[in-house]
Formats: structure tokens, C-alpha cells, sequence
């Protein structure tokens, strides 16, 4: 090996080695910047113009599901109205709606994605492998599809490999090369079941490598998104250990923008050589960066890329260092189309006298063409990556190559569209100093959820699911001051496996409800006069003992009420935003605030604590709705009774633990477990009381309503009800929805947690006959994927219902379902435990019952619309107004929903369960609550009554000079 040359010989190198490839390069732009046609002129401005790049963007993604003519012209105008465009574009535009808009736009963009994409047949890959053998390059095939949500469609990204090896043979490839995602092998490859996933993938890739073997295919795996590169590497360990063939040479890509890749290649380096085996390490800089950033700021994660390019172009070339100084183990790929970075490449090869051989550069189809000619020209080893597929499935491979070509960043985008100066894009990369992160501030923000797709992060949970079964079938007698123990005890069991006691409660009596009261009664007096800054302090502890607890608080949550890792931590989560944010909120509440200006007078309003708070509270969100409610009344001044719901009274009395370590003081803060017609009715009906905060059912809700509004012998106080209820909550999907995406987000709106969240879809109304069928099709395939199991594993996400009578009921409706309507789909459960299987119908009409009544369970019914507009009424026409969802690319109709569309919770294009403390306050009208959203500035007042005090300043016709002001 050469000797190595020094840095700054390397990098007069790379300027010289780059120059001649700019030269060879750069006078003919590749066909996306020529200048003709939809490129030309469209593009071409939108370059220029975000806003128009946008709506170019969005209307090339929506275009492939548009049926008819006249939605491709309306999409069309909704879209380009007021914008410039140039060309035969520009020109419709100004024509108005014509029958030969949809024909000219659909063939102008299809011809856009023939330049990136291959036609799927085995014509096409036959002159596409002669092609390039001109050039000379070789190719490298992936079978570009839609997102995998249903084990028929892995199944034919499985076969599309297939065939594409057979037509590279008979294509006359020496030797078919194969990219592949490993996602699409499985509609169910999720970060936090790693060994499952990976024996899913292994299922069917384990089919296609005998075909691989045979022909001594090459296969590189491609990167995802960084959830998925755990999975990926352990994938590709599998294939180590698994197939030794002589001359195979398995390949995986690794992102430059990760940090933690140097790490990552040196594993696979160490594990090549304990194997004794050559891989092939395909370098690239990273696909999905922009989705990185967006998702972990989402999910207030640290970005796990890079945020300066350079920082991810200076890694790219110390990637390269390493592969080079590894070449004798590893076969490196060098990706991409920046001609710093390719020359750089071939200076370090160059400076270590590696043969042309022993390692390649590899550039993406249609994207740089005449830079991949001057590569070949000087001697460096070429292969194409080659996408494969048809216009719809495609249609996201396309966006994010359009994107990432046009962004101001791409190196495309300066060399050909802005003509930036050589010697700039050939300096080497200048990382800026660290960016500064944002000082903390007191704003309040929301808890971030635990990152499964860590290995570290599933051990933790793992061991606190144990100690919390080690925990099990203890005794909670009841802790009321000055009562004596009744005695009575009742188990609390896991739902899915009803064998299976956590723990035993003690029941309350009447007496037990009396001495509550007197205590917390008593207690009041003290507690309004502790300062609020006192009181919210106590919260904000409560909120930092739960974070440290809070894999034990999910645990419990798993086991007790049956919900699945991730739900299970969303639902702690929550318990500390509510914690958090009342806090936060009280501070704007306490003290006396000026009124109106009144000179002569000081005039002032301040909020005062109720009195003795009633918190009753469901079991589907068991800590975080209980801890909401609690939160409220005790940072507000008032005393609190919780009443927990008999399927979650363990998690209840997990949270007056953290409340009293944190230090409400026992009195202010008790629980009292006991049946809702012994105990709950009493409490409602107690003179003492003053408040009444309830999450539940209409039928308690409203009986709760009638209930309190009654004077009682004693009461001195008319009785305030906070009262949250259920949904018939409807999710729209319009003819122009991504259905990727409207599948997906619809199955977990419907069946996550069983359907058991007031918020869950238990309606989907689908505009128009086709697209109803399809769109039921594809719904009941994908949720045939999933296998229902007991959520302590997290393999299963979906799980039982809570108990033995919540299924009863559930399953009493998915009886009257087959008489109403068409059962589309049900799926399969294990025979212990209170498991539903769940239950699609179609041919639901909006009188019948499946379509009015709250049903709590996974039964979605499956409504047909003829427009948009009657959808909306549809989705209206329910007692019920809590949330709703919306998924259309039609600017008009995401408006008409915005104005008409009046549910608590609206949501567009995204699921809709799973709102935010803060962000998203929750709570519906009509039968589904008193429209005054928990999580939101308006709910803490619900707990206190303002009174004003207005003093006379005038002493004799003087009047202090400040007051006149
Ligand atoms: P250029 O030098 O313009 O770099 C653009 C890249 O810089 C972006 O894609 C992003 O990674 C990064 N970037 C942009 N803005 C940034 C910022 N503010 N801070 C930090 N970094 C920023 N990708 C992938 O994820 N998995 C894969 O398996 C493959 N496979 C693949 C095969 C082949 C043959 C090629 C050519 C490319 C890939 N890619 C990929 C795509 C690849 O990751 C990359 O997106 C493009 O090649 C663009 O990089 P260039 O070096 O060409 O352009």
C-alpha cells in the first residue's frame, strides 16, 4: 500500500481530482435542470419560489390517486391559482378548466418520473442493464413500492425481487444486484419487538436468498429511518451468521449524518473480520433527513442527525478514511452525486494505491447523469442504483428525490440550477461550531416519550414489568384518617390473564365516605391559605418523582389495565404534562388581578378555591386523566377524594403514593376505593362537596349532571361538575387521501388500545364507491398482520379488553353489527383472557345503532359518502361531538372541515387519538362534555370562583395621583 499522503497533499488531490471532474461534468445539467418542458419551466421557477416548489410538490403527490379528469383540473387550480408557472403549465392555468389538462398534466409528470424511475418489467431492465453497460456501469435494482401495511403486499415486494433477479439474468447481467428495504419485508416491522420483526423479515427474505445464492446476486441493504437501524444491523448479522457461501458478498448502507455511524462501522468492521468474511459497506449520506429532524422534535427527542451539512459532508469523508484503511475486509461503495465528496474518495484511494477493482462509486438513476459519465470516463468502477416500480407506487421514492435535489442545500441544485464557483463546492468541508442548543426556559413543554427502537430503553422497561410482578398480590388497606377497616377486600387482576391477581384493595363503606369528607373538609381551611406557589411546587416534585419512577408506573399500567409499552408510557407521559402544566397555568391565576381602570377606586378580581373536590375517574387513561383531574383541584386550593375506576384502583393508589412523597399532605389528598353505587353515588350527592370532576361514560356523566344540580339538606354551595364523556368519534377519508397513510392512521385511531379511548374512530366514512372498497379491502388486510397477545410482550400491540363484562358488551355488539351491516373483517384472539377479536363492518347505515352508540371496543364501522360534503354531515349527525379526522390534499374541503366540521378535537391527515397537554387541550359538546377542554388555559378555572374587591381611594376629593393614571 502507498504510503499516506498528508492532509493538505490530500486535499490539493481532491481540488485537482475534482476540477477534472467538474470539467468532464459540468457542461451538460442532467435532464432534470435542462430547461424543458415541465423541468424547464416549472421547475425552474420554483426554484426560486418556496411556495410554488410546495404546491408543486404537494399536487405531484397527490396526482397518482385522482381518478377522473375534472379531480386532476380541480386539484390543479386549488393548487396553482395565483402562482406564476411557465410553459404548457402556465398556459392551463390561464385556459381554465379544459378536457385536455388532466391527459397533458399526468403525461408531463410522468415523464419527470421516468427519469428517476424504471419501468416494472422485464423489458424495461433489459435496456436499462444495456444502457449503462455503454457508460460502462453496472446496476443496482430496487423494487420501489408503496408503504407495506399488509402481508399481501410484503409478499409481493418479496416476488418483485424475485422477478427482478430472473430479469437481470435473462437481462445478461454477469451478476443481478439487488437493493432492498428491509421494512417492506413485514407490514409489522417495529423497533420495539426487535427479535420478532426480525424473525418476520427473516421469513421472507430467508425465500429470496436461495434465489440470491444461485445467482450469486449481490443484495445491499438499504438504510431507513433511524428507528429501524437497530433492526437493520441485526439483520445483517443474521445473514453473517447464516449463509457462509463462498463469493457472496453481503452489503449494507450506512448514513454519513448520523454521528454514531463511525461506531457503527467499526462494530461491522470487527464483526467482518471475527467472521472472516468481506462485506460490502455502501456509503451514503442520509435519505431522510428532513423526517429525522421533524420526527424527533415531534416526540422531543435529541436530532439524532447532524443540523450542519458540513458536519455530515466532514463525517462522509472520515468514513471514507476508515472504509479505504479497511478495504482488505471491506468492499466500500461511495454514494452520491457531490463532486467533493466522489473526488475525495478517489484521492484516498488513489493516495493508498487501491486498484479500480476493489472498490465503486454508486449514483442514483436520472440524477446525475453526466457527472456519472465523467466518473466512468476517469476510471473509477460505476453502478447505477436503478428504482423500479410505476408512478403511484413510486410517487414517494419521486417527492423525496425532487426534494432532496431541490433543496438549497443540494449539491445538484448549486452545481447545475445556481452555477456555484468550483473552487467553493470543491473546499472542503467547514463544520461551524456546534450549534448553541436553547437555553432552558420555564415554558412549559411536554414530557418526551421513551425511544423504544433503544435497546437500553426496552431493558428498563423489561425489569420494571418484573419488580412490579415481584410486587404482586400485596394488600392496600384503606388509609382514611380517623376510619376504621371495614375489611372487604377485592382483587384487581390482569385482563389478560384473569388468573392472575396484582394486588388486593380494600373496599370503602359509607362510613369510610363520611370520615373522608370530614377530613378533607377540615382540611380545606388550611390548604386554600397555603400560597399557590407552595402548592404548584408540590406538583412540579410530583411530576419529577413520576419521571423517575416512570417505567414502573407504565409496568403497572401494562398489567393492570392491559395497555401496550408505548401506550403505557404515553399515558405517564401525560400524568407529568398535566402535573406540570396546571402548575404553570396557576401561576397566571393567583393573586389579585387589576380589573378595568375605575380612578377613585382600586378594583380587584382574585380566584378562590371551591371547597372539597370529588375526582372520579375512568380506567382507560388510568394515570393520566386520574392525575389531570387530581392535578387541578389540589394546585387550585382544593382538597381532593379520588375515586378510582375498579379496573385501575392499583395505578390509583401508585399516584397518591407519588402525591404524598412529593408532599400533599394525606388529609388534602385521599383515595377511596369502593363500588360507584355505594360510594360514588354518595360522594356526588354529599352536601359537602363542592366539585365533581368526572371522565367517563354519558350514561354516569349525565346521571353525575342530575344528580348534583340538587340541593341537598346542608349543602352551601351549589355544586360545580367538570365532565368529560364519550365520542361516536368519525374519521373522513376524501377521494384524493393518501391511502398510505389514511389506512395506517385509521387503524390505530380505531384499535389502538383496543378502542377503548374516547377518542378512538369508531366511524370511517370513505367519499366514494371505489375508493370505499379499496380502502375496506386494504384496512381489514392490515390489521390482519397483527396478532393479538398479551401486551407484557411487546411483540403484541394490541391486547384484551379490561374485563370480563367491558368484552360482554363489546361482543354484544359486533352481534347486532352482522344483523346491521356486512362483517368485513375479525380477527383471531388467544381463548384466556378478555380478548375481542376486532370487527370491521361495511354496509353501516347512519341510523343504525353501530353507527350511533358508544361501543368501547375494536368494532369500526365502515360508512360509504357520494362527495365531501355529505361526509361532513354524516360525520355530524351523532349525539356525541368529540373528535373527528379529516384525510384529503384538497385545500377547499381541509378548509370546509376547519369551519364545519365543530367536534372538540378536529385532526387532518394524522390519527386521532393521542392529543397534548398544552398543545392539543382536550374535550368535546353536544353529549360528550361541557366543551371546556382539560389540558387547556380555560380548565383550571373551572375549580375556583373569582371574587372582586373594589375599595374607594377618594379621602376627601384627593386622589392619590397613580389612581388617575
Ligand atoms: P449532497 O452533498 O447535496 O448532500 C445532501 C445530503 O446532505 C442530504 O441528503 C442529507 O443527508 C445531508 N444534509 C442536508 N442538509 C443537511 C443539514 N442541514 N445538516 C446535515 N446534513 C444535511 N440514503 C439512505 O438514507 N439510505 C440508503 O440506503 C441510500 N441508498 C443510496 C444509494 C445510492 C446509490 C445513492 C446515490 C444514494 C443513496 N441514498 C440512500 C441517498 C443518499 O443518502 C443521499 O440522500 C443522496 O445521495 C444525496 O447526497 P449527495 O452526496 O448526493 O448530495
Amino acid at each position: 500500500m502507498a504510503e499516506l499522503i498528508r492532509k493538505p497533499q490530500l486535499d490539493a488531490l481532491i481540488l485537482e481530482i475534482g476540477s477534472s471532474l467538474y470539467r468532464l461534468a459540468a457542461g451538460a445539467p442532467p435532464s432534470l435542470f435542462d430547461g424543458r418542458g415541465l423541468k424547464g419551466r416549472v421547475l425552474a421557477r420554483a426554484l426560486r419560489d418556496e411556495k410554488l416548489r410546495a404546491a408543486l410538490f404537494c399536487f405531484i403527490d397527490t396526482l397518482p390517486q385522482l381518478e377522473t379528469a375534472s379531480d386532476v383540473a380541480t386539484h390543479f387550480f386549488a393548487y396553482f391559482e395565483g402562482h406564476a408557472l411557465g410553459g404548457v403549465w402556465g398556459r392551463l392555468l390561464r385556459l381554465g378548466s379544459h378536457s385536455i389538462l388532466a391527459p397533458v398534466v399526468r403525461v408531463s409528470v410522468e415523464r419527470v418520473a421516468r427519469y428517476f424511475l424504471v419501468e416494472d418489467s422485464k423489458r424495461a431492465i433489459s435496456r436499462v442493464l444495456k444502457q449503462l453497460q455503454a457508460f460502462p456501469a453496472g446496476a443496482s435494482f430496487d423494487a420501489v413500492g408503496e408503504a407495506v401495511l399488509t402481508e399481501a403486499e410484503a409478499e409481493r415486494y418479496l416476488q418483485r425481487n424475485l422477478e427482478l433477479i430472473d430479469w437481470q439474468v435473462t437481462g445478461g447481467a454477469r451478476r443481478p444486484h439487488l437493493s432492498i428495504k428491509l421494512s417492506a419485508f413485514t407490514p409489522r416491522a417495529d423497533p420495539i419487538d426487535l427479535d420478532g420483526s426480525r424473525e418476520r423479515i427473516m421469513k421472507r427474505l430467508g425465500r429470496l436468498m436461495p434465489r440470491v445464492l444461485a445467482t450469486r446476486a449481490c443484495l445491499t441493504i438499504d438504510m431507513e429511518q433511524v428507528e429501524f437501524k437497530p433492526l437493520i444491523l441485526e439483520v445483517f448479522q443474521h445473514l453473517l451468521d447464516t449463509y457462509h457461501e463462498e463469493g457472496w458478498l453481503p452489503a449494507i448502507a450506512l448514513q454519513a449524518y448520523l454521528p454514531d455511524t463511525v461506531k457503527d462501522l467499526e462494530q461491522l468492521i470487527t464483526l467482518a473480520r471475527a467472521h472472516k468474511r468481506r462485506i460490502g459497506v455502501r456509503l451514503v449520506k442520509g435519505a431522510y433527513w428532513d423526517t429525522e429532524v421533524a420526527v424527533a422534535r415531534q416526540r422531543r427527542w435529541p436530532v439524532p442527525v447532524f443540523e450542519d451539512k458540513s458536519q455530515t459532508d466532514a463525517q462522509f469523508e472520515r468514513l471514507i478514511d476508515i472504509l479505504f484503511d479497511n478495504a482488505d475486509i471491506v468492499y466500500p461503495a461511495i454514494a452520491g452525486h457531490n463532486i467533493r465528496s466522489l473526488a475525495c474518495a478517489m484521492a484516498v484511494a488513489r493516495s493508498r494505491g487501491l486498484p479500480a477493482s476493489s472498490w465503486e462509486v454508486q449514483t442514483l438513476y436520472g440524477m446525475a447523469d453526466p457527472l456519472a459519465k465523467a466518473l466512468a470516463r476517469s476510471g473509477v468502477s460505476l453502478r447505477v442504483y436503478v428504482p423500479v416500480g410505476n408512478l403511484i407506487s413510486g410517487i414517494a421514492y419521486l417527492i423525496r428525490r425532487l426534494m432532496e435535489n431541490t433543496a438549497n442545500t443540494s449539491i445538484l441544485r448549486q452545481t447545475y440550477a445556481e452555477g456555484c464557483d468550483p473552487q467553493v463546492l470543491l473546499a472542503p468541508p467547514r463544520p461551524t461550531a456546534a450549534i448553541a442548543t436553547r437555553a432552558g426556559t420555564d415554558a412549559f413543554a411536554n414530557t418526551a416519550l421513551l425511544d423504544f427502537s433503544r435497546r437500553e430503553v426496552r431493558a428498563r422497561f423489561k425489569l420494571a414489568l418484573d419488580a412490579v410482578r415481584d410486587n404482586c398480590a400485596r394488600e392496600y388497606p384503606l388509609a382514611i384518617h380517623g376510619a376504621t377497616l371495614a375489611g372487604e377486600f377485592e382483587p384487581s387482576i390482569n385482563p389478560a390473564d384473569p388468573t392472575e391477581v396484582l394486588g388486593r384493595v380494600e373496599m370503602a363503606t359509607q362510613a369510610h365516605v363520611e370520615q373522608a369528607l370530614a377530613n378533607a373538609r377540615a382540611a380545606f381551611a388550611d390548604w386554600r391559605e397555603t400560597p399557590a406557589a407552595q402548592r404548584l411546587a408540590l406538583c412540579l416534585r410530583a411530576a419529577g418523582i413520576m419521571l423517575r419512577r416512570r417505567e414502573e408506573l407504565a409496568a403497572w399500567q401494562v398489567l393492570e389495565v392491559g395497555k401496550n409499552w408505548r401506550e403505557a408510557d404515553a399515558d405517564v407521559a401525560e400524568a407529568i404534562d398535566y402535573l406540570r402544566y396546571y402548575a404553570h397555568e396557576m401561576v397566571k391565576l393567583d393573586g389579585c388581578q387589576p380589573t378595568a381602570l375605575f380612578p377613585g377606586e382600586i378594583n380587584h378580581l382574585c380566584y378562590e378555591p371551591r371547597g372539597v373536590a370529588v375526582v372520579i375517574a375512568p380506567w382507560n387513561f388510568p394515570l393520566a386523566i386520574l392525575t389531570g383531574m387530581t392535578a387541578a383541584a389540589l394546585v387550585s386550593g382544593n382538597t381532593a377524594i379520588v375515586k378510582p375506576a375498579g379496573p385501575a384502583r392499583l395505578i390509583a393508589y401508585q399516584l397518591l403514593d407519588v402525591l404524598h412523597e412529593a408532599g400533599f399532605p394525606p388529609q388534602v389528598c385521599q383515595l377511596l376505593p369502593g363500588r360507584g353505587e355505594k360510594v360514588g353515588h354518595r360522594l356526588v350527592e354529599h352536601h359537602d362537596v363542592a366539585i365533581i370532576a368526572f371522565t367517563g361514560s354519558r350514561e354516569v356523566g349525565t346521571s353525575i349532571l342530575g344528580q348534583a344540580a340538587g340541593l341537598h339538606p346542608g349543602q352551601q354551595q351549589i355544586k360545580r361538575v367538570v365532565c368529560e364523556m364519550g365520542g361516536k368519534n368519525a374519521i373522513i377519508v376524501d377521494g384524493d387521501a393518501d391511502l398510505d397513510e389514511a389506512v395506517l392512521q385509521t387503524l390505530h385511531s380505531a384499535f389502538g388500545y383496543q378502542g377503548q379511548k374516547c377518542s378512538a374512530a369508531s366511524r370511517v366514512i370513505v367519499v366514494g364507491d371505489r375508493l370505499h372498497d379499496r380502502f375496506a379491502a386494504r384496512l381489514a388486510d392490515a390489521l390482519a398482520a397483527y396478532s393479538y397477545g398479551p401486551p407484557q410482550d411487546p411483540q403484541y400491540v394490541f391486547g384484551p379488553v379490561v374485563s370480563h363484562s367491558a368484552r360482554s358488551k363489546v361482543e354484544n355488539y359486533i352481534e347486532l353489527g352482522r344483523g346491521e351491516g356486512r362483517l368485513c373483517y375479525r380477527g383471531r384472539v388467544p381463548d384466556h383472557g378478555y380478548y375481542v377479536a376486532p370487527a370491521i363492518f361495511t354496509g353501516i347505515e347512519p341510523h343504525h345503532r353501530l353507527a350511533r352508540e358508544e361501543i368501547f371496543g375494536p368494532v369500526l364501522a365502515v360508512l360509504r359518502a357520494r362527495s365531501f360534503e355529505q361526509a361532513v354531515t354524516m360525520a355530524l349527525d351523532s349525539d356525541y361531538a368529540l373528535t373527528g379526522g379529516v384525510f384529503s390534499r384538497l385545500p377547499a374541503h381541509i378548509e370546509l372541515a376547519r369551519r364545519r366540521f365543530r367536534v372538540g378535537n378536529l385532526y387532518i391527515n394524522r390519527r386521532i387519538t393521542g392529543a397534548q397537554v398544552g398543545g392539543q387541550p382536550f374535550g368535546g359538546v353536544g353529549h360528550s362534555g361541557t366543551g371546556i377542554q382539560a389540558g387547556g388555559p380555560d380548565y383550571l378555572k373551572q375549580f375556583l370562583w373569582t371574587r372582586v374587591i373594589s375599595e374607594n381611594t377618594l379621602r376627601h376629593g384627593y386622589v392619590p395621583p397613580d389612581l388617575l393614571k
